[in-house]
């Protein structure tokens, strides 16, 4: 790429932070525009019970990685598999949008099968690589939907 490219291409991009920068702004403080899952106390406790599982997970998984302990990591990652995905009961079941349980079906899978490949191929790269193609999965779920809590001054 020739310089002026190069330059116009960093200007480019400057202004594309510029405008989500911007964006960010034009919201109101503490706004939040992702989809809310009306869900009962109980069941929004049982959702973020398996979310803290994934969690623990992965933390168990990258330092399993960080060791090279491919059995440990396959461990790990067979703990977030489809056995994770417990029954979930018919009511909680039928008010979770069709994207989010497909989305939510798909991680499991994925965790499934990065333990299948951390026994089978050892490559620590490798496993980085899917459990990163994952964990996108999860930050696209996030930005998506969120979960209603009681209300604000129902706390106190
Ligand atoms: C299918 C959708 C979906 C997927 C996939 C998903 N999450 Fe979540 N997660 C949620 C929602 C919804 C919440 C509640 C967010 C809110 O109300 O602000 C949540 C909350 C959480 C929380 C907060 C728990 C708490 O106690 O407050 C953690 C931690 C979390 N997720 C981790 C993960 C990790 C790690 C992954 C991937 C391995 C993941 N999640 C995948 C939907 C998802």
């Amino acid at each position: 790429m020739k310089l002026h490219h190069l330059l116009l291409a960093s200007v480019l991009s400057l202004n594309t932070t510029a405008a989500l920068a911007q964006h960010a702004h034009d919201h109101a403080p503490g706004s939040d525009n992702r989809v809310v899952l009306a869900l009962t106390p109980d069941e929004r406790v049982m959702i973020l019970e398996e979310m803290r599982l994934f969690l623990d997970g992965v933390q168990k998984m990258t330092g399993a990685l960080g060791k090279q302990a491919m059995p440990a990591v396959a461990e790990a990652a067979r703990g977030m598999g489809r056995k994770l995905a417990h029954e979930v009961p018919p009511a909680l079941r039928a008010k979770l949008p069709l994207e989010f349980r497909q989305l939510g079906a798909s991680v499991h899978g994925d965790f499934d099968q990065i333990a299948l490949d951390a026994e089978s191929l050892k490559d620590v790269s490798y496993s980085l690589s899917q459990l990163s193609a994952t964990l996108q999965k999860c930050v696209s779920c996030h930005t998506m939907y969120q979960i209603q809590g009681p209300a604000l001054d129902a706390r106190h």
